[in-house]
């Protein structure tokens, strides 16, 4: 039977191939994920304690097919009914990107598709669609990534407004780093997240750094050599250093400026729903801490499922959708842009 109601059904085939990992997805009308694959690379990097950009390429050239067959093989979909395809062209590592882009414009120039490229922190926040289904802009996103830390007004779908960014280093590239010489290895934030549930995060006392004239803005470098600081004069002194107190009061400074500035920011905005997305929103002690908060300050808290919030393509698929819907379409002139802005899209 035919029904005249239904919603014309929207299939995004996405590839995102922005960092370490090499992963597509089909996505239906924005929110119902049909397959996610995910060829991750980190046991490849971890040797080298962080991602070497030449082998996260030759890895994506090595996967992108494989991942994009599997993608709709696991959907059940043929390439041909797919609506449009979508896939992260910014920020992220040039020669990983134009993997993905590359893939994605060949498909689209062979079958006709229409090509979507996607700014991947749109696809961070976008990642809370997938699980919460009725959750609609506007909202306050805290994105906290390993290359990005921004408190995002989402206006409207595609519509943003970053109020606070980060001066230096990125929440997840200083996970990274302190883990680093703490001697947990890469990447570091999963393993912080799990060795300070062993440790008092009152043990030492971190600094939590203040932007002056700048209340949204982070700068978690200072804290990094604090870190690095107190592990020297442990060193000098022949003090025993416990690795979980240090991992806890370090993952507890963090946590004290992304809450702080995020409740701040929605109240002064004046909304009332808040979000979070990027690889560090999946750490269990933030995610606790916001909770309690927002409810405490009467503000709906969403936040996607951990495999949601590291890199995937599933996300992209969500945010192509909202892109597609506003009949956002590129050429094949389509490029890789490295340092992409949110909102500054090639349009
Ligand atoms: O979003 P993502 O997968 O990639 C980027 O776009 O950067 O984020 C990766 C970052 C890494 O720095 C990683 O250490 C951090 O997210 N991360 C975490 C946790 N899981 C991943 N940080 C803190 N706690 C976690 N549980
Ligand atoms: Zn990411």
């Amino acid at each position: 039977m035919l029904d005249m109601d239904k919603e014309e059904e929207v299939l995004v085939l996405a590839i995102e191939s922005s960092c370490d990992e090499t992963a597509a997805s089909v996505v239906r009308n924005g929110r119902e994920v049909l397959s996610n694959v995910i060829y991750s690379q980190i046991a490849l990097h971890t040797v080298y304690g962080g991602v070497v950009p030449e082998i996260a390429s030759r890895k994506h050239i090595e996967k992108i097919n494989q991942v994009i067959e599997q993608a709709l093989l696991e959907a059940g979909k043929k390439l041909e009914e797919m609506t449009a395809i979508a896939v992260t062209y910014g920020p992220g590592l040039v020669g990983a990107l134009l993997v993905g882009v590359s893939a994605a414009k060949a498909i689209s120039f062979a079958s006709g598709i229409p090509l979507i490229g996607v700014h991947h922190i749109e696809g961070h926040i976008s990642a809370n669609y997938i699980e919460n289904k009725e959750l609609e802009p506007p909202f306050v996103c805290l994105v906290a990534s390993g290359g990005h830390s921004h408190l995002v007004l989402v206006k409207d779908y595609g519509e943003y407004e970053i109020i606070g960014r980060t001066r230096d280093d990125a929440a997840g590239e200083a996970f990274d780093k302190v883990a680093r010489a703490i001697g947990l290895g890469y990447p570091g934030g999963p393993k912080i997240d799990m060795v300070s549930k062993e440790g008092d995060p009152e043990a030492v006392h971190f600094p939590r750094a203040k932007v002056a004239g700048a209340e949204y803005d982070f700068s978690f470098s200072g804290l990094k050599s604090a870190v690095l600081n107190y592990l020297n004069s442990c060193e000098m002194k022949g003090e025993k250093v416990n690795a979980a107190d240090v991992a806890a009061s370090f993952q507890k400074a963090v946590i004290d400026v992304l809450v702080e500035h995020s409740i701040h920011g929605v109240r002064q905005y004046g909304y009332d729903k808040f979000a979070i997305a990027g690889g560090v929103a999946s750490n269990s002690a933030l995610r606790a801490a916001l909770e309690r908060e927002c409810q405490k300050n009467g503000i709906r808290f969403y936040y996607p499922s951990p495999k949601l919030c590291t890199d995937n393509a599933a996300m992209i698929g969500a945010a192509g959708y909202f892109e597609y819907k506003k009949g956002v379409r590129h050429g094949f002139d389509l490029n890789a842009v490295p340092n992409l802005r949110l909102g500054e899209g090639i349009r």
